[in-house]
């Protein structure tokens, strides 16, 4: 089994900030990476390279892999064959037993995932929610945690909302401690699988606000999202994906207006006038509205 532990602590002195991400290492690498879910075969060998800082938007139909490949980079899904690199882990798809568990583990270590539901405990307070993860799994004192929350929730402009449990805050507070919780982990890599399509409208934009900050600060990120404004004024790169496969890839602009292939101008032709519309709603997260040359 090859099963590279991670080198100890990756390019520290080169922080996201300080590296354009042209020329910095690939933080992710996915190599020829397969799911299958019973005879449904979802994710048919897909490569791809993220870099340090680097943001990537992936969007595609309803179906046509974007969660489970997400899903499948944080090993909440296991793929049957391939090859995930998060930040120097390699895990070799299809494998088992003590090393392959030690790599998955580390590779879940240096990923952060929001979901669409958020997920947040009910029964557990804002704080609470954000220092669960760093305490079990890190080993962190609850003071240090908490430290951390703090300074985590006043980054997404929360700190009003401590004490506060889930039931008590808006769906876009819930998302923005959802972040923070992510954060708290100290994360490689941010992964968002449609944060806000679960959220009213005039929600929306401060969660990608946030998500832009978040950018801006040098993180890495993959986002499943079809917010056209965001994916325009933050994505270094888009890919589109349908059927399980890459279809193309290309920066937003030329992605969104000079789409190449047939099946991504089809795809467009159905969202464009919808995300259009979405950036007016919410100018906050998403920049001025899209405009067409062509
Ligand atoms: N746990 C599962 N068991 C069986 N099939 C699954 C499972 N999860 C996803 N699938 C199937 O895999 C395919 C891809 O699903 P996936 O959720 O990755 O699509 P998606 O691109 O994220 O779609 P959406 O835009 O609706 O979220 C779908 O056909 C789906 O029904
Ligand atoms: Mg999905």
């Amino acid at each position: 089994m090859t099963v590279h532990e991670p080198s100890p602590v990756v390019n520290e002195s080169s922080s996201p900030q300080q590296v354009s991400s042209h020329q910095s290492e690939p933080l992710v690498k996915v190599e020829g990476l397969h799911k299958w879910f019973g005879k449904l075969h979802v994710l048919q060998g897909l490569d791809f390279e993220v870099r340090r800082g680097e943001v990537v938007v992936l969007l595609g139909p309803s179906g046509s892999g974007k969660s489970t490949l997400l899903r499948c980079i944080n090993f909440l899904e296991e793929p049957q064959k391939g090859r995930v690199t998060v930040g120097g882990v390699t895990v070799e798809c299809g494998r088992w037993g003590r090393a392959y568990q030690r790599a998955v583990h580390a590779v879940r270590l240096q990923c952060g995932m929001v979901f669409q539901e958020f997920n947040l405990f009910p029964h557990k307070s804002v704080t609470e929610n954000i220092i669960e993860a760093p305490m079990l799994v890190k080993g962190m004192s609850k003071e240090e945690a908490t430290k951390r929350a703090r300074e985590l929730l006043e980054k997404v402009g929360l700190s009003d909302r401590a004490d506060y449990f889930p039931s008590q805050i808006s769906g876009g507070q819930k998302q923005r401690v959802a972040i923070a919780r992510a954060m708290a982990m100290d994360p490689q890599l941010m992964l968002f699988d449609e944060p806000t399509s679960a959220l009213d409208p005039e929600l929306i934009g401060e969660v990608l606000k946030v998500m832009k900050d978040l950018a801006n600060a040098g993180m890495t990120m993959i986002v499943v999202t079809h917010e056209m404004g965001f994916a325009r004024d933050v994505a270094d790169r888009c890919i589109f994906m349908d059927g399980g496969v890459f279809v193309e890839e290309d920066t937003p602009e030329h992605l969104f207006f000079h789409p190449r292939e047939e099946r991504t101008k089809q795809f467009l032709r159905h969202i464009l006038p919808k995300a259009e519309d979405s950036v007016e709603r919410h100018p906050g997260g998403g920049g001025a509205p899209l405009e067409f040359d062509s």
